[in-house]
């Protein structure tokens, strides 16, 4: 097999799976790619910090710079905005195809940064950017591309189900479970993008811009976290019969008046959700996404939203369809399944709750 050269930003909760995964797994993934990925380096802030797979002293650096230049691939993981989207741009330039989990970065900066690929021919991968291991852009990108997507109503927080989940179930203390997320790799770095909605209005901003073939701006989405959320608020949803979950909600709205034009709605809140409804059952830092489409009718999507081997899944499925376009000279999902297509204009994109 020809030799792609794979450099991995980031070995944090995600990033060590990925890299202990590409070197366990080398061969069986270099047969599904047609290429040998050969990690080339791992760029992090500390070389000594521990790690949650043993990785070899060797592979790591400081200089994420120096790493990406001559890579194939390049693998962000770091997070955030900055340096992730200097070093997603430097890679882009660099003729690097890039795979990333950010959905901050894309929520805010995926313009810039598919624009930046469009112009060199490179291609940006982010299965990993919604909804953890759960496959949803590939199916929303690819294959409703020929159906009329109405709707999506989804948990798409891994860390704000697993708090609600545990005071739900078992009274647990908001701050301790929050710790507990923390604890186990499912929080961001700075957990109030989680309780406060910020990482889910992100992926719901990618989600709909993908769904309705538009760009939807973050500031578009209504945002709602779960701090007010407490035990007797959970209490009394209970003797009602329902649970309350973080929901993020992404549909068409139809146009009122004559010679309107439709305009789509993105929100995510806090919801009292029937205990007989089948998002009531997503427990601990599982997900659910639910899409209708016009003609496909209802379609349920299901899995860990996130966990840092879970997610690694993704990144290393996103890895595989890079080497495959790579071997295949450059030739892959192109510029027609970017996210900012602007079929809806952005002035109609609006938020109702
Ligand atoms: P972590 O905070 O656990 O890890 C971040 C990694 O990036 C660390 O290894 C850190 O280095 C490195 N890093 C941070 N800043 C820099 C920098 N300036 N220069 C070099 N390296 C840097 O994050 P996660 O692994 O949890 O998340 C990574 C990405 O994946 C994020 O975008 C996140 O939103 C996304 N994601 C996370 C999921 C999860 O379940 N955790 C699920 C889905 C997506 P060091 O270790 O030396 O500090
Ligand atoms: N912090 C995120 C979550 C990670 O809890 O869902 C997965 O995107």
């Amino acid at each position: 097999y020809r030799t792609l050269r794979v450099a991995l930003l980031g070995a944090g909760a995600v990033g060590s799976q990925v890299a202990d995964l590409l070197l366990k797994h080398g061969d069986e993934l270099a047969d599904r790619a047609g290429a040998t990925l050969e990690l080339a380096g791992i760029a992090v802030r500390d070389v000594d910090a521990k790690r949650d797979a043993d990785l070899p002293r060797e592979l790591f650096t400081t200089d994420a710079e120096t790493l990406i230049v001559g890579s194939d691939i390049v693998i962000e993981l770091m997070g955030g905005i900055e340096p992730a989207r200097t070093q997603v741009l430097h890679a882009i330039a660099s003729g690097a195809d890039v795979v990333t989990a950010n959905k901050a970065l894309l929520a805010t900066h995926g313009s810039e940064v598919f624009e930046a690929a469009d112009q060199v021919g490179a291609e940006v991968y982010y299965e990993a950017a919604a909804a953890g291991a759960i496959p949803i852009i590939r199916p929303l990108r690819d294959s409703l591309a020929g159906d009329r997507v109405v709707r999506i109503m989804g948990i798409v927080n891994g860390t704000t189900n697993y708090i609600l989940d545990r005071m739900d179930t078992e009274g647990a203390d908001f701050a301790d479970v929050l710790a507990q997320a923390q604890a186990l790799g499912y929080a961001e770095a700075d957990p109030t993008a989680d309780v406060e909605g910020y990482d889910a209005a992100q992926k719901a901003a990618i989600l709909a811009s993908l769904a309705f073939h538009t760009t939807v701006p973050l500031d578009a989405v209504h945002r709602e976290g779960i701090t007010s959320v407490d035990a007797a608020m959970i209490e009394s949803a209970r003797h009602a019969g329902y649970v309350i979950k973080l929901l993020a909600v992404c549909e068409r709205l139809a146009a009122t008046e004559e010679g309107a034009t439709e305009a789509i709605s993105v929100r995510v809140y806090p919801a009292l959700v029937e205990r007989t409804h089948p998002l009531a059952s997503v427990h601990g830092a599982n997900n659910a996404v639910f899409v209708q489409a016009e003609a496909a009718g209802d379609l349920m999507f299901y899995g860990a939203g996130a966990g840092g081997v879970q997610t690694a899944s993704a990144v290393l499925g996103d890895v595989v369809s890079a080497a495959r376009r790579h071997i295949a000279g450059g030739v892959g999902v192109g510029e027609s399944t970017r996210a900012n297509l602007p079929a809806v204009p952005i002035g109609h994109v609006i938020t109702r709750y």
